[in-house]
């Protein structure tokens, strides 16, 4: 692969820091790797590779100089500002805010499902909400093999996803310290059926993330979706129960060969065995775990699976540089 330049914005975050350790991992080919975050952070340094790099406050002449891709994590408001200035000049964002990803203009990208819609960027690719990217990774080899008619996504999310203040909730809560700074109720002993805020339909904004960006990234609007998105008492790693009504009927074992198959999934159903995929396996890896595969009796062709994967890595950090690596392919 062709050696870059690439600059990291958010590289002092929770998910930016992640972005350093997978490009660590992957050995990604970068030539120089620049890091950028607020003022607060100027002058700190963090390493890559072994080597020590020192965080500058991002500013309108950051990409003044040689930089191919920018890996965006620095929440919405920074890059609806930050990324078009990037893109303008010749830079590649791939931004994992939710603030390009229902713009017609910018392609929602999940490298196992829909790596062509790279193609067609105009500067700015937008990685998908966490819960969304573990999703689709599970139900695309289904939509191609069977067609889906119906999903009904219930997700079981970890604290990390709301950054340093969601795990430090579980973490005082888990020592009897009850305040909360980033829920309206205390994570510890609780499941909140609430991520993000609430709509006028009644959805929270999280919810209607995934209906929205599913439909989007498997370029089918004609999907009926509904979920619940629900926080729980989990550091790293969400779960997903997903139920699915597929259009033709199946055989449990050929879905079972077809998960084993598919690109960026393991398969872990054995029940027999007590196999299934849990949380604690899932985090700091990068794959897609599923299980718990069986037949929805109450429905025609229903189907039921158990999809997890580490939220930080596959569900932010893991899937931007997947998005990196295949830019880089066609530089
Ligand atoms: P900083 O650490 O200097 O505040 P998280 O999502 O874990 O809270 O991380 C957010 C990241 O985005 C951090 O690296 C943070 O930098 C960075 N950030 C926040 N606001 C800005 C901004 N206005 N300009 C550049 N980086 C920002």
């Amino acid at each position: 692969m062709k050696k870059v330049n690439i600059a990291v914005v958010g590289a002092t975050g929770m998910v930016g820091r992640s972005f350093l350790k997978v490009l660590e991992d992957r050995d990604f080919p970068y030539e120089n790797l620049y890091l950028f975050a607020s003022a607060r952070s100027a002058g700190k340094t963090l390493t890559c590779k072994g080597k020590t790099y020192t965080v500058e406050e991002l500013n309108e002449s950051s990409f003044d100089r040689d930089i191919d891709i920018a890996l965006f994590s620095a929440g919405g408001e920074t890059s609806k500002k930050f990324s078009p200035i990037a893109a303008s000049k010749g830079v590649t964002v791939v931004d994992n805010s939710s603030a390009w990803r229902m713009d017609p203009d910018v392609p929602l990208v999940v490298p196992e499902v829909n790596p062509e819609d790279i193609a067609w960027n105009k500067g700015i690719i937008a990685n998908p909400n966490c819960s969304t990217i573990q999703a689709v990774v599970a139900l695309k080899p289904l939509y191609e093999n069977y067609g889906i008619e119906r999903i009904v996504y219930s997700t079981y999310q970890a604290v990390s996803g709301s950054g340093v203040k969601g795990v430090s909730d579980l973490e005082e809560g888990l020592k009897g310290n009850k305040a909360c700074k980033a829920y309206p109720h205390p994570i510890a002993d609780n499941c909140l059926p609430h991520i993000d805020v609430f709509l006028e339909n009644g959805y929270t904004k999280e919810e209607m993330k995934m209906i929205d960006e599913t439909k989007k990234i498997m370029g089918d609007q004609d999907l009926n979706i509904t979920a619940t998105a629900v926080r729980v008492p989990v550091f790293y790693s969400h779960s997903e129960s997903i139920n699915v009504q597929l259009k033709k009927p199946f055989e449990l074992d050929d879905i079972k060969s077809l998960m084993d198959q598919s690109e960026g999934i393991v398969l872990m159903d054995k029940v027999s065995e007590n196999v299934y995929p849990l949380a604690s396996i899932a985090a700091g890896t990068d794959p897609v775990y599923v299980g718990r595969i069986r037949k929805d009796f109450s429905i025609e062709n229903g189907l039921n699976l158990w999809v997890v994967a580490d939220n930080i890595r596959k569900g932010a950090a893991t899937n931007t540089i997947q998005i990196a690596e295949k830019l880089v392919e066609t530089l």
